[in-house]
């Protein structure tokens, strides 16, 4: 694909709101049906770029096995090994990368570099962890909530820091019409424009959102507890942030709040001892390994859309 005008990029959840729905059936759809996996190529001839200027373990294998089993070609680019960010702009490399690649996915430090690079891009880019978004992360999250959402009884709870993870969280809740309930230490609660943006699709999905700084009140009575590692990916120098989290810990006392067959949930990589215990990371309510695997198949569903819409509404309409 090299025409810009038409392009999709995902750099938050909300750029596929109006598909987000079916992209996640289209997912739970392909997860469970063997002969698509030998007989579904969309991405035949296509390559997809993923540029990493951090540490991945679940969202490079997730790309490369997703674009391969699609029949495309992954490439992965390290940032240390490549110009970008040493002697070429990031508006030169999304130029120079939309004539090879057919998707650019991009981990990146500030979410202004993402947006760049779409700008700059002709191919659609895929925001594979900001600062600010993970939309990835939310369309893997969001689907394993729907694929357990006959077992669930009560709210989503996030308790945790307020950046990339709950953003999209918030978001994605509120365009599927989950009610959420997030705790985070003073100061650290989510971006305001994010929160603004969340509620507004809240409203037409008939959704609630409430903003919260006890752990106790988030967890009381939810489906799921939600939470992430308490010091991010670039954030390690901020030494005093670790105290903030006093009492935010999920263990099996802050657990027993929430109701029976809770679902606890988990971005990963997590630090067991910290933000959650080892008895609830191992317990049977925690599907944190689901959602990794979940990572794969939301994927695949979001590049099919993306790089071949025609073959996304043919399988759509013929499984
Ligand atoms: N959850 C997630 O994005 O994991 P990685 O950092 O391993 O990609
Ligand atoms: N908030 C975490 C998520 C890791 C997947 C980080 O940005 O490091």
């Amino acid at each position: 694909m090299k025409d810009s005008e038409h392009k999709i990029d995902l750099l938050a959840i909300d750029d596929l709101s109006g598909n987000f729905s079916e992209l996640i059936e289209w997912a739970i759809r392909i997860k469970n049906d063997d002969e698509a996996l030998f007989d579904f190529k969309p991405l035949e001839g296509m390559t997809v770029g993923s540029i990493y200027e951090k540490p991945s373990t679940r969202t490079r294998v997730s790309f490369e096995t997703g674009v391969s089993r699609l029949g495309g070609q992954p490439i992965t680019l390290l940032a240390g090994d490549i110009q970008l960010g040493k002697s070429e702009s990031i508006a030169d490399t999304a130029a120079v990368l939309s004539r090879y690649m057919d998707c650019i996915t991009y981990r990146c430090f500030g979410h202004e570099d993402v947006v760049e690079l779409a700008n700059n891009s002709s191919v659609p880019v895929i925001n594979a962890l900001s600062d600010l978004h993970h939309p990835c992360q939310a369309a893997a999250d969001m689907m394993t909530i729907v694929e357990n959402s006959e077992k669930m009884d009560g709210h989503v709870s996030w308790v945790g820091d307020g950046n990339n993870v709950l953003h999209d969280l918030l978001l994605g809740s509120a365009i599927l019409g989950y009610d959420i309930k997030y705790a985070t230490p003073e100061g650290l609660e989510p971006n305001d424009s994010v929160i603004a943006r969340a509620k507004e699709i809240a409203v037409s999905t008939g959704s609630s959102i409430e903003g919260l700084n006890d752990p106790r009140e988030a967890a009381k009575g939810a489906g799921v507890i939600y939470t992430d590692v308490f010091v991010s990916m670039g954030e390690e120098h901020m030494e005093g942030k670790m105290s903030s989290f006093e009492g935010f810990q999920v263990n099996e006392e802050l657990a027993s709040l929430a109701n029976d067959g809770f679902l606890f949930m988990h971005c990963l990589p997590a630090h067991r001892g910290e933000e959650v215990t080892d008895a609830v990371i191992d317990s049977p309510n925690s599907v944190v390994f689901d959602q990794a695997e979940n990572r794969m198949w939301a994927q695949m569903s979001i590049l099919t859309l993306l790089c071949n819409e025609t073959a996304w509404q043919t399988y759509w309409e013929l499984r």
